[in-house]
């Protein structure tokens, strides 16, 4: 049953605040504002398994997930075990530790093709990482990119603040067509150094994209990055390049392989990362490799393995896109959950948005956190009944709007 008095009160007046100390670029993604302008909250207390509380006191079962990290619950007490653990003995160190290569050597073993690993902060710094290396392997500058690879200049040509010289030497191309990269390989012939590719968006890759987006860069030689940061730990452990057998001479990775720890790392080809020009590239930062991110890695992986993650997650995102579509379609809703079942994509037709956004603040007044847009997310900590309870919610939402 809805809340009657769901409010985010708190949440708005705590927004108020927010231009007074806060610089808003560095939340940009996360889209508080707007959000609150839609009537989801805005800040959050604390959150345990697959929920959150917010600043309100209003509980909700979680589909963003943090935007992707949590993948075995918030407080998944094997990651808290370990970490604390691990904090008691240091938490950043002025030389390497030796988990830095027990967690490389097992990420050699659980990602089809990575054969040497190098170890960053944050999506942004291993997807740039990725094209640093590209670029001195292939002695190019060009990037063809498609998809969001974070803040870093190269990926944000055209943005305030990026200057135009580098803003140049990326052009983005659309998802899953073959056609438009190959175009752009011929046009800037011999120029570029990867081809970055975000490998699953929207419904997901078209039949051969992928091996397609390989194929092409080598034919032009160039780099070929699949960018993993919010695929990888879900459709399968190395991300969409491992579920449809595709092997990119390097992949990235972050988000899920952490738990909500910052760490993130690259894997490829050691023809390309162990050469000497790459191995003379600058990328140190005073956190990479910290040894909280590295054993919270070893954690996930571990218990993803242990758990049967990767087909639970599958199980559970396949049934919740087919119970809302079907709850959606029945109650002549255009909402729907498109794309793989780990990482359920929602889509809306413009005309039909404000009944739909009318269901899911109906959804968050029960308690469940449904994105209008964004892609979401499942977790280990996500239970069936979860699943099921969220199908009723929604249907309950949609029996609300035409009241
Ligand atoms: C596909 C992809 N690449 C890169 C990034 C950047 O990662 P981060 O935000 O951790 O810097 C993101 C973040 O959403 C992403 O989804």
């Amino acid at each position: 049953m809805p809340k009657e008095n769901h409010t985010i009160a708190k949440s708005q007046a705590l927004l108020n605040r927010y231009d007074d100390v806060l610089l808003r670029g560095y939340i940009p993604h996360k889209n508080i504002f707007r959000q609150a302008d839609m009537g989801y909250p805005a800040f959050v207390q604390r959150a345990a398994g697959a929920r959150f509380w917010d600043v309100d006191g209003n509980v909700y079962l979680d589909y963003l997930m943090g935007f992707g990290p949590i993948v075995l619950g918030y407080d998944d007490p094997a990651v808290c075990r370990a970490v604390q653990e691990q904090m008691a003995n240091g938490t950043v160190y002025g030389l390497a530790h030796p988990r830095e290569l027990t967690v490389a050597e097992l990420l050699t073993e659980v990602i089809p093709g990575a054969e040497v690993v190098g170890f960053f902060i944050g999506g942004s710094a291993a997807t740039s990482s990725a094209v640093r290396l590209s670029r001195v392997y292939t002695g190019r500058d060009r990037v063809i990119m498609c998809g969001y690879h974070g803040w870093h200049d190269w990926a944000r040509p055209g943005d305030v603040g990026v200057p135009q010289t580098v803003g140049e030497l990326t052009c983005a191309v659309p998802y899953g067509d073959l056609d438009a990269l190959e175009s752009r390989l011929k046009k800037y012939d011999n120029q570029v150094a990867c081809v970055v590719m975000e490998t699953i968006q929207a419904g997901g890759p078209p039949d051969g994209f992928l091996q397609g987006c390989v194929d092409l860069a080598h034919a032009h030689g160039a780099v070929c990055v699949f960018d993993e940061t919010k695929v990888g730990f879900r459709v399968a452990m190395g991300g969409a390049g491992e579920y449809y057998g595709v092997i990119p001479d390097i992949a990235t990775f972050g988000k899920a392989c952490c738990n909500g720890y910052a760490g993130s790392f690259i894997a490829g080809k050691r023809e390309i990362l162990a050469s000497k020009a790459c191995q003379s590239v600058w990328m140190t930062a005073t956190a990479h490799g910290d040894p909280l991110s590295l054993t919270a890695m070893e954690v996930v992986i571990g218990e993803l393995q242990r758990r049967n993650g990767i087909a639970y997650q599958w199980k559970i995102g396949n049934r919740l896109i087919e119970g809302i579509n079907a709850v959606c379609k029945a109650g002549g809703l255009s909402y729907r959950l498109i794309g793989v079942g780990p990482m359920p994509r929602p889509v809306m037709e413009d005309s039909d948005r404000d009944r739909c956004m009318e269901m899911l603040r109906g959804c968050l007044a029960q308690g469940y956190y449904l994105h209008p847009s964004h892609p979401m997310f499942l977790s280990l900590a996500h239970t069936e009944v979860d699943i099921e309870d969220t199908i009723e919610a929604v249907r309950e939402a949609i029996g609300r709007i035409h009241r």
